[in-house]
């Protein structure tokens, strides 16, 4: 089934959340389903600087990489529809927040704090975990940016429970209600 015909709507996916919120393999899933391009924002930075994200963080520092992703998500052509996977640190920047916004539906993949912290700690690529206490930064990040996420939020899914497929199958269901199709026309009664 095409996106248009799924939502209703003409305009990208757009997926924010904390590290381990499973974006990246939602994205895909939902890829899969709608048919719709996926752009990973991560990855056009990584490919700019011909580096993965840890180097352009050890190498050029973190300021450089918010300067680079606000750049990548500034040249997304919103006038193709797409499934958009943004870096957790995404919302720290205003001007991302509305350049999101104009891109498409919101949606906020989220879940309980220590669901969330071991998933993104299984992957060693998170350079703002590489911290004496892991566990504590994690906090002190998520505890930060729920509000962000929150207040430019068109959905929220929590994931804790769910498999990356039945989290796809929730947004497009969430997506439906918020769009439901037009009802047919009730025929006129014969006079
Ligand atoms: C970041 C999350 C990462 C990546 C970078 C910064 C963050 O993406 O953009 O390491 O600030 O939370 P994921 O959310 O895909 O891990």
């Amino acid at each position: 089934m095409r996106y248009s015909s799924v939502t209703g709507v003409g305009k990208s996916i757009v997926l924010i959340g904390m590290m381990g919120a499973g974006k990246s393999s939602v994205g895909r899933c939902l890829h899969r389903r709608t048919g719709l391009a996926l752009l990973d924002i991560d990855e056009v930075v990584a490919s700019k600087f011909g580096m993965s994200i840890p180097e352009i963080f050890a190498e050029h520092g973190e300021k450089k990489f918010r300067e680079a992703e606000t750049e990548a998500l500034r040249r997304v052509r919103t006038e193709e529809r797409a499934i958009i996977i943004t870096g957790g640190g995404v919302v720290l920047r205003q001007e991302n927040v509305g350049i999101l916004r104009s891109q498409g539906v919101i949606v906020w993949l989220d879940g309980d704090e220590e669901t969330l912290f071991t998933r993104a700690f299984q992957k060693q690529n998170r350079p703002l975990l590489q911290t004496k206490n892991p566990r504590k930064s994690f906090s002190e990040i998520l505890g930060a940016r729920r509000p962000l996420y929150a207040n430019i939020a068109d959905i929220r899914v929590d994931t804790s429970v769910l498999t990356d497929e039945e989290v796809a199958v929730a947004i497009l269901a969430k997506l439906r209600r918020m769009n439901p199709k037009p009802a047919s026309p009730v025929p006129a009664k014969a006079s």
